[in-house]
Parts: structure tokens; sequence; C-alpha cells
């Protein structure tokens, strides 16, 4: 499967003008990243819900009205956190078919497929009689997330004008932090409907998943899947309605000699653990495992719990939700602004020092401050609250959207998509990791959750200053040349493969 993907300036620059067409396009594909979002945020806000826990969780519920006993461990129950997690690890699987049909269906189908997935999964969650139709519905809501996961990014990079892809990358990001934001508010007025508010809540994805489901009628196919399944003409005429001007001949051109190179690839997967793959491969992987061990979504998933906690009320630890997802969208867009700017490696770096100092400053107040049955003083919650959002700041325009810009532009073409899929379902096995174990650890940990996440800051911000080189302004195609070969660790595996080659030439 080819993508062709150019970098931000280094790249050659094809005619090309930002059509409302395309506009509208982008808007409509990334309503996918909205409800990946919407997704996160809504299951700590429902999970909080007494009407709900009654209804599903009735141990939890009995266990939450005597919350003075046990700060930790009020809401630890494995079935609570399945209801969670389920979604990822359903994603994590589903990436590896959507995959597949994004090459041999095209990415418009794949995220038709998304919308489906997602609607039925709302319909069955939503209406929900008992735990089997909750699970059943969050798994399905997860085919819907890991369709959109990886067609969406694939598509709106392959849809945009070249200048303007970084800059897209991260609107899908952005989309992300925009539904988590919706569902928090959202969350915020149906805890007070009972006895169905949490139908509401969870039903709130319906929207979004048909206006993906209709929208997608409206949008067309890229060039590169149109061109790579052989319909060579539909796809030039694609390219010069998308791109608004005549003359495509160079960018088609080029999509068809990337494509014809891909074809010759018959095994990605193969290639992807070849030598020469090893920078982008191990990189891509690593960087999901890091996103995730930043604990933010230990944050975002558990953000009420975390603030009832410590102490607020089942209002305010909504409303404070409301506060932090605000603050996530806000700081994306300094990513946004930043990330050609002072570069990718300047951001890993500043911001693992950033959260770190969050990660001790809340750990060191709860160990000191708050027992286990007692409740914290509002001086030392103000204050934990206060690093929370700093600390969510801090994520917000590095470690968030670089987890997925870097993947999508480190790979070479002929095993883009693969190594795409692969750091998406990565992303989505710790996700789901942290989601099932989170107050699990919390009970058993205690403050010192706060410290274990701590010191994977300091291991990850040691391996982006020791191993993530910089790729900021280097043309996506040019990674080998300008930056593997010149990176003090990774330019071995590239001398080898160039002595591999040099033997076969020679046998
Ligand atoms: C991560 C999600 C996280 C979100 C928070 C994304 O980049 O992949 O796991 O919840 O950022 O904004």
């Amino acid at each position: 499967m080819a993508v062709v993907i150019s970098s931000n300036g280094n790249s050659k620059a094809f005619d090309a003008k930002m059509t409302v067409y395309v506009f509208i396009c982008v808007i409509i594909a990334a309503v996918g990243g909205l409800i990946f979002g919407y997704d996160i945020g809504i299951s700590g806000g429902v999970t909080a819900m007494d009407d709900f826990l009654k209804e599903f969780f009735p141990s939890v519920y009995e266990r939450k009205k005597h919350a003075h006993e046990n700060n930790y461990c009020k809401y630890d129950n494995q079935f609570l956190q399945l209801f969670t997690s389920s979604l990822y690890l359903a994603a994590l699987v589903a990436s590896f078919f959507a995959s597949a049909t994004c090459s041999k269906l095209g990415r418009r189908p794949t995220m038709q497929l998304a919308s489906i997935f997602f609607l039925i999964g709302v319909g069955l969650a939503a209406g929900a009689v008992n735990i089997y139709m909750l699970i059943i519905g969050r798994i399905l809501l997860g085919f819907g997330v890991g369709f959109g996961n990886q067609a969406v990014p694939l598509f709106l990079s392959e849809i945009a004008p070249a200048r303007l892809r970084g800059g897209l990358n991260i609107v899908f990001q952005l989309m992300v932090t925009i539904g988590i934001l919706i569902a928090n508010i959202v969350n915020y007025f149906t805890s007070s409907i009972h006895p169905y508010g949490w139908r509401l809540a969870l039903g709130g994805a319906g929207i979004p998943a048909l206006i993906l489901l209709f929208g997608s009628l409206l949008i067309c196919e890229t060039p590169t899947s149109l061109i790579e399944r052989n319909k060579t003409k539909e796809g030039k005429e694609t390219l010069k309605k998308i791109r608004g001007v005549e003359d495509v001949d160079e960018e088609y051109e080029s999509i068809v000699h990337a494509c014809d190179f891909a074809r010759q690839v018959k095994d990605p997967y193969t290639k992807l653990m070849k030598p020469a793959s090893r920078p982008p491969f191990v990189i891509g992987m690593l960087l999901q495992f890091f996103q995730q061990f930043t604990g933010i979504n230990a944050i975002m998933f558990y953000a009420p719990v975390l603030f009832q906690t410590v102490g607020f009320g089942n209002d305010a630890a909504l409303l404070s939700a409301v506060i932090t997802g605000t603050i996530n969208v806000l700081s994306t867009f300094v990513g946004i602004f930043l990330v050609d700017k002072t570069g990718r490696r300047f951001l890993l770096l500043q911001s693992s020092v950033h959260m770190l100092v969050c990660q001790l400053v809340i750990g060191i107040i709860l160990a000191k401050d708050l027992d286990v049955t007692g409740t914290l003083g509002r001086p030392q919650a103000l204050v934990v609250v206060i690093f929370v959002c700093v600390y969510v700041m801090g994520f917000a325009w590095s470690w968030g959207p670089l987890g997925w810009l870097i993947p999508s532009e480190t790979f070479p073409v002929e095993t883009r998509t693969e190594g795409f899929a692969l750091a998406v379902s990565c992303n989505m096995f710790f996700t789901f990791v942290i989601a099932q174990a989170f107050l699990s650890m919390l009970c058993g940990m205690k403050s010192g959750i706060f410290f274990f996440f701590s010191g994977w800051i300091v291991v990850m911000g040691l391996f982006a200053l020791f191993f993530v080189p910089e790729t900021k302004g280097v043309a996506i195609d040019d990674m080998r040349d300008s930056v593997w070969k010149l990176h003090w660790y990774w330019k071995r595996f590239m001398l080898e493969e160039d002595e591999h080659d040099v033997e076969k030439r020679t046998d």
C-alpha cells in the first residue's frame, strides 16, 4: 500500500490550491478523531454517575457510598475497568483489518465502515439493559476507532496540499482533544439528568457518527488509493478536482512512481523487520509506549474520579475535567504553532522536564497530605488541580501530537501504512494496559502511582535525548540520507544495509 506524503519544506512543491472542497473533506474526515476523543472522555464521567453504577456495578456503588473508608480504592473493580478498556483492545485488533480494507477497498469505505461500527456500538451501549450489551457496544465502538484511526490520518495526509500536510496531521489530534472536551461538557450536564443521563452521554457519540456516515458520501477517495488500485484515470480526475488546477501531471507522475515502487515490495511486514527499518520501527513503537506511560490517560479517563478522590464533590469533579479539557485543546494549538519552528526534539525534551515536575509535585502532596481515609485540605487540593492542568498543557504540545506525527513521517513509502498500522495498534495496546490497570494500581500503589509515571518520564526524556533525531524540515523521503545515516546510533543499521547491498551486487 502506498501513501505519498511530502514533508514541510524541502520537497518538491506541486501546483495546488487550498480548495473549499478539500476543506470540507478534511473537516468531515477529522470527525473520526472527534469520535475517538469523545469515547476517551465519556467513560470517566459515566463511570462516576450513580445511576449507571447502580444499574451495572451495584457493588461498586455500595463501596462508593462509603467512600470515606478509602480514598484510593473506591472504584476498583475489574469489570468497571473492562467497560473503559475493552474499546482499546477491540481497536487494536481492528486496525490490522483496517489496514487491509484501506488498501483493498480504499480510505473512504474504511471510514464508512468505521461510522457503521460506531452507530451500532452507540445503539447497544446507550440502550444497554445488561452488562453484556454494554461491553459488546464498547467493543463495536472500538472497531470504529480502529478503522477510523487508521483511515483518517492517511486520508488527511493524502488529500492535503503538500505544504499543509504537517499542520493537518496535528488537526487530527486537535479533533481528538475537542472530542474529549465535548465529552466532559456532556458528562457535566447529563450527570444531573436522572435516571438516564448516562444513556444520553453514551448516545451522544451517535451524532458525529452520523455526520461521518453521511459526510463520507460527499467526500472523494484519495488519488493515491485510486491509483494504487489501478483506477488511474479516476485518480487523475480526482487530483485535478482537489488541487483546483488543470495541470497536475507532475504530482500525478510522482504518485504513480511511488505506487509502482511500493508494488515491488511484496511483503511490507517482512521489510519492516529488516535492519534498515529499525530506526523508524523502534522509535515509532516506543513513542506509543512512552505516550501512554506519561500517565495522560490515567488522568484523562479518571479525571473526575481523581478530582473526587482529592476531595471535590461530583459536580466539581466534572467541572474540573472541563477545565483540563479546555487546556488540552488550547495547548494543542501551541504544538501546531511550534512543531515546525522549535522542532520535535525541543518539544519532547521540554515537556519531559515539565511533566516530571508536575507528577512529582502531585505525588508528594498526595503522599504527605492525603491518607487512606482522610480528606485533602482545600489549599492542597487546589495545588493538585493546578499541577494536573499544567501537566496536561505539557503533554498536549508534545507527546500527544508527536506520538502520531513522528511515525507518520519517518517510515519510507513502501512500509509507511503498515508501519503506521502497527503504531496505531501499539498505541491502543498501551492505552488498554493503562485503562485496565490504572484503578488497581491507584488502589495498590496509592500516591506512588505518580512516582511510577515520573520514573517513566525520566526514561522517555533520556530516550528522546539520545535516540530521537530532529526531523523538522527534512523531506519525508530523504530521512535515510539526511537523518538516519548521520545519527550516532542509528547509522550502523544503514551501513549494514549498504554492505549487504554491495555483497549482493558482487555475488
Ligand atoms: C492519545 C490519547 C490521549 C489524548 C489526550 C492522544 O494523542 O493517543 O491516548 O487520550 O491524546 O489528548
